[in-house]
């Protein structure tokens, strides 16, 4: 992905930008997926949570977040006191990726050229929100924002200014919580989730 010049949108046109984006057609994916899902949340959010794309039951809903990983990060974000009506939640990619296989549609991770086309949308959301806080939820809204050599295990919860925040961090997406290797280690990337979530509290 090449670095595209910020847009210039006025404060607070994500609902603009939502109705713009329904008939994007810049990557393969609107082909297959049911519709695009946009961010939502407030216009004066101080926080935007930003995941890697729609999952099954978003696509449906045509909302993030509200499938298994969805309920993940409401109880992390309800435990570290961070008031979920509160926050903008987006996606790096606004289309759902999935192979189908049967009657069920199997998550597929997006590509690089999938989020380089995707970009524009989440540069033209933090440009209207201007946000205090950026939580990149799992490693590819982190090299979306951070750096293609950005690593979640390793600067997990550092924070630091960007172009868009003066405050951005990267922290453990909600479905790896769930893919977990083990109860052990689920326990604990969920402790370091909310832990981080409650950050953005202090
Ligand atoms: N996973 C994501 O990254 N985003 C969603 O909206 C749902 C699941």
């Amino acid at each position: 992905a090449g670095v595209l010049p910020r847009l210039e949108v006025a404060p607070g046109d994500v609902d603009v930008l939502r109705e713009a984006a329904r008939t994007c057609t810049a990557c393969p994916l609107h082909g297959p997926a049911t519709q695009v899902v946009f961010g939502e949340g407030p216009r004066d959010a101080r926080i935007v949570l930003i995941g890697e794309q729609p999952g099954d039951e978003e696509d449906r809903a045509g909302r993030p977040f509200v499938g298994p990983a969805g309920a993940v990060l409401d109880e992390a974000l309800r435990e570290a006191g961070v008031d979920r009506a509160s926050v903008y939640v987006t996606n790096a990619v606004k289309h759902f990726r999935f192979e189908p296989r049967g009657k069920v549609r199997l998550h597929q991770t997006p590509r690089a050229r999938d989020v380089a086309a995707c970009r524009p949308w989440v540069e033209a959301e933090l440009a209207a929100l201007e946000p205090e806080w950026i939580v990149c939820l799992g490693a590819t809204a982190a090299k979306a924002l951070l750096g293609a050599t950005f690593r979640v295990t390793q600067e997990r919860g550092v924070v630091r200014a960007t172009a868009w925040a003066p405050r951005t961090f990267a922290t453990w997406h909600p479905s790896a919580v769930l893919r977990a290797a083990s109860e052990e280690d689920a326990r604990a990337m969920r402790s370091e989730l909310v832990r981080d979530l409650a950050m953005i509290t202090e």
